[in-house]
């Protein structure tokens, strides 16, 4: 059929497939559950050998990696056998730099049964995640270890697509001494910029329970000896007199009234020429798109918190004392917004 026989899609037609979307993801976690794309590293295979090695239903495997080859997840051989692809490889379980960490978040049962609650955020502007749990979504990573575990590799799965990867160079450390990454998760950031930059030294700021796993991967990364590991929470007090206060992916989980409280917090501790650098979702004022809506959604259904725009930053830093001084752009609409102590 040539483009201009092609079929014209119906108004139902479009609508039947944006509210059966969830059908797709749900065929991805399938297979990269059973691992499938690491199964592929060495060439097509038949479902049949995928099915003996997954210990699967072949007829099933082979009619859902059917389905995945038709949106180009996989690459179905002419002789029935399937491939990898470009698509498949950012799922490998054994690669690094993979998304196989925050798939295994957002296909975590716990995680979805606070999106199923987004009409109470909508309705209440309250947490999907609280009325699904009865918690909060911290409190809940602090009771159960394994969804916490999950939590944080989801992290660092992400890093890529955040700009952890490239804001190391983007950002001027040559006169700074001393950074601090104010809830820095599984330490794969401040192990990044220590590496980046020998002649800092660094602090790592978490809850308790995070921090021992911290230590792990600031050891593995061969900076432990230049970086302090502290457990404390931001709500309280963050440690005082550093050069650079550093936040990832922070000041999104928390509506405004909280956001404040945290960058009070590291007002506080910073001296008049220290800088806060918050690495976020940078959102355009007008005319959003793509993935970052998503994202969006997902704040508030988690926690009842937003994406901002640089407008929204500048208002939560006004009220905790600081100013914005710039923003620097790294990928995917992700970037450091600085500010200073307002004097
Ligand atoms: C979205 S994660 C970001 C982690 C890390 N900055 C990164 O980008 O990978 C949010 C982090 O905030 C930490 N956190 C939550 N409440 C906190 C508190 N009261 N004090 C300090 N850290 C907290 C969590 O443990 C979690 O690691």
């Amino acid at each position: 059929m040539t483009r201009m026989q092609q079929k014209e899609t119906s108004p139902q037609e479009t609508m039947l497939q944006m509210f059966t979307a969830y059908w797709l993801p749900q065929a991805i976690h399938t297979a990269a559950k059973l691992r499938v794309p690491d199964l592929l590293k060495d060439g097509p295979r038949t479902a049949a050998e995928l099915a003996r090695d997954t210990q699967t239903h072949e007829d099933s495997l082979r009619r859902v990696l059917r389905t995945l080859s038709s949106v180009g997840v996989f690459a179905e051989t002419e002789d029935g056998r399937f491939g990898r692809t470009p698509l498949s490889q950012t799922l490998r379980s054994d690669k690094p730099d993979s998304l196989w960490g925050y798939l295994m978040l957002v296909d975590s049962e716990w995680f979805w049964r606070a999106w199923a609650q987004l009409p109470h955020a909508v309705k209440t502007g309250q947490p999907g995640f609280e009325q699904a749990h009865g918690q909060t979504f911290f409190d809940y990573l602090s009771r159960h270890p394994e969804a916490g575990e999950t939590f944080n590799k989801a992290m660092t799965s992400f890093s890529t697509i955040s700009g952890s990867e490239v804001a190391p160079e983007r950002y001027d450390f040559s006169k700074v001494k001393t950074v601090v990454d104010v809830a820095g998760g599984e330490g794969s950031f401040l192990a990044r910029i220590l590496n980046a930059h020998p002649h800092l030294r660094g602090v790592l700021f978490e809850l308790p329970p995070v921090i021992e796993v911290a230590k792990a991967t600031l050891e593995k990364g061969g900076v432990a000896v230049r970086c302090e590991c502290l457990g404390g929470s931001f709500f309280e007090s963050v440690p005082a007199g550093h050069d650079v206060y550093m936040m990832k992916m922070i000041i999104h989980d928390w509506a405004d009234d909280q956001a404040v409280r945290i960058l009070r917090s590291c007002r506080q501790a910073m001296r008049e020429d220290s800088k806060l650098l918050l690495i976020e979702q940078l959102l355009p004022e007008r005319k959003l798109s793509g993935v970052q809506m998503f994202i969006d959604l997902t704040m508030m259904a988690m926690f009842g918190s937003k994406e901002r725009t640089a407008t929204e930053f500048q208002v939560l830093f006004a009220q905790a004392g600081l100013e914005l001084t710039r923003t620097i752009d790294l990928v995917n609409g992700y970037a450091i917004i600085e500010a200073k102590p307002r004097v």
